[in-house]
């Protein structure tokens, strides 16, 4: 076998199937290392089960636990344990004796599979003996650089979870994702949360358990904005997204000036009242028009009371909330999500497009005549840099589709396009075999595309990337190839076809 450097055989390592990961294992000790960095790589703890606690038990070894990377914690076991703690005493244990008491269960779960639910109750029977192994655990994972935790629909924590949050950071801990009811903020986002290098931050909300508007405000106030501020030293990516309808206004306005911010990321509940007070937004991008680079915006239905979206209320709430913020650093604006407005989308577009250089509209369907308004807002000649970058969807890939683009956007530099219908002619409709409507349009339409196009020669366009995504085509491999070599042939510039 070749001598590849470490890294390689790691980025290998991660396509191969687990059996043959295990043979790797006892294959020479530079294969056990990439076969051990594969499989501990990732680890994930929801339910308290037989898989979670030999993952607990075997992480308590270092030479185990340096090798986890991203990390999963949901920790919803708390719930029962939570529930029989109220009915018996404590007693305290040493973590010595809890290890030893899984390592039995573990064996005797083996041994007499019969007896094992009763006993891992007996094992573990109080939160405080499943929070204090958990938390050995986690403050004993060096490397961690992506945390993920959700921490909603639990009840009110007990002290000895408040650590949960803060256990875990260490100095390598790049991304950390948030999914929490408010109501646990105070617990868990105390004044002591700091996380020295955190580059990224990602925020679900949950607001439906707070009936009281001002125990909220001051919820965001005096505890999420102030957390989030304290990250400000290297903050660049941040996402918000709110589980309901629900007013962020005081959050946003709360949270201090985080210079390094670059990208925002927020998604608004296509439920009124949205995010509430639209000024809070507008003020937030204001304040951080000087970094922002990047902004994605994404509409959301995931909970609330009546789950009844008001489409022209949503429209009202975005154009409050931009109409008079400028960025003048922005380069990559991207919205998708198929509750997001066509028409919305446009205005965002319309009112950020001077400094795109990059774009992705995708969601919702869009006809050509979408397309094309898009395509005119950002080919204007009072432009400082060309748009290099077009991503859109869903559309009707037609020869007019291309050409359109071709001419108005001759700098592109990669064009990908998420495709619902292949049509010879814009103007077409898709076409479907009368006895057998879901087995996808008529391959005739497609055949037909082909051929139009194959007479076509772009010769002036600098395109270098395209990719063509097309899930719902019918005999998909087949056409894929056929449709790289007639792109490749039309278009002489391009360089990678997907
Ligand atoms: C294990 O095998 C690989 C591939 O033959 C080789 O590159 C590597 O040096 C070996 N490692 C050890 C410790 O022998
Ligand atoms: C992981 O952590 C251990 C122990 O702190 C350290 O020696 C090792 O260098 C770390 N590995 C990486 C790749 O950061
Ligand atoms: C972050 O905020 C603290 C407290 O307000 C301040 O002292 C510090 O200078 C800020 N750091 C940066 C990089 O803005
Ligand atoms: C933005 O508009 C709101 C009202 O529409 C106004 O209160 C605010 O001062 C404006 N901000 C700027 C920077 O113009």
């Amino acid at each position: 076998m070749p001598t590849l450097p470490h890294d390689i055989w790691l980025h290998i390592a991660q396509f191969l199937p687990v059996l043959v990961l295990r043979d790797l294992i006892s294959l020479n000790s530079t294969f056990f290392e990439i076969a051990m960095d594969c499989r501990y790589r990732q680890m994930s703890f929801a339910y308290l089960d037989k898989r979670m606690l030999r993952a607990l038990t075997r992480l308590k070894d270092p030479a185990v636990a340096k090798r986890v990377r991203i990390l999963h914690v949901y920790p919803g076991f708390l719930k029962d344990a939570l529930e029989r703690d109220k009915t018996e005493p404590v007693l305290r244990r040493s973590l010595k004796y809890r290890l030893a008491d899984l390592g039995n269960h573990l064996l005797e779960q083996r041994l007499f599979p019969k007896h094992a639910k009763s006993r891992l109750m007996h094992t573990l029977k109080r939160t405080e003996d499943v929070v204090q192994i958990m938390l050995e655990v986690l403050s004993g994972l060096p490397n961690v650089t992506d945390y993920y935790v959700t921490w909603c629909g639990l009840p009110s924590i007990s002290a000895t979870a408040v650590p949960f949050l803060s256990t875990v950071f260490q100095s390598k801990l790049r991304k950390l994702s948030l999914e929490l009811s408010l109501e646990n903020v105070r617990n868990l986002l105390t004044p002591s949360f700091q996380v020295q290098n955190l580059e990224e931050l990602q925020l679900t909300i949950h607001s439906e358990n707070i009936e009281s508007t001002w125990e909220r405000n001051c919820i965001m106030t005096k505890y999420l904005a102030p957390a989030i501020s304290r990250l400000n030293a290297t903050l660049h990516t941040l996402t918000i997204q709110s589980w309901e309808a629900a007013d962020l206004s005081p959050m946003f306005r709360s949270i201090t000036h985080l210079p390094a911010l670059e990208q925002l990321v927020v998604a608004i509940p296509v439920e009124p009242n949205h995010l509430g007070d639209p000024q809070g937004l507008s003020e937030f991008l204001i304040a951080h028009r000087t970094s922002l680079r990047t902004l994605r915006l994404r509409a959301t239905q995931y909970g609330g009371a009546g789950m009844t979206p008001d489409l022209a209320s949503f429209d009202n709430w975005i154009r409050d909330a931009i109409h008079n913020v400028s960025l003048p650093k922005l380069r990559t604006l991207d919205i998708s999500s198929n509750l997001f407005p066509v028409a919305t989308s446009v205005a965002c577009l319309a009112h950020f497009s001077s400094t795109v250089t990059s774009l992705s509209l995708t969601g919702s369907y869009r006809t050509y005549e979408d397309i094309e308004k898009a395509v005119n807002i950002v080919s204007g000649p009072i432009r400082d840099e060309p748009l290099v970058k077009l991503r859109v969807g869903l559309v009707s890939l037609s020869p007019q589709l291309i050409d359109m683009i071709s001419m108005k956007l001759p700098r592109l530099d990669s064009l990908e396009l998420v495709v619902r219908y292949i049509l010879p002619h814009a103007g077409d409709r898709p076409a479907f075999h009368p006895d057998a409507p879901n087995e996808g349009q008529l391959t005739s339409q497609i055949d037909d595309f082909l051929s139009k196009m194959r007479e076509r020669n772009y010769a002036h366009w600098q395109l270098r990337h395209m990719s063509v995504l097309a899930d719902s085509l019918p005999f998909r491999p087949q056409y894929e190839a056929i449709m790289e070599q007639t792109f490749l042939q039309c278009i002489p510039s391009m360089r990678t076809f997907r």
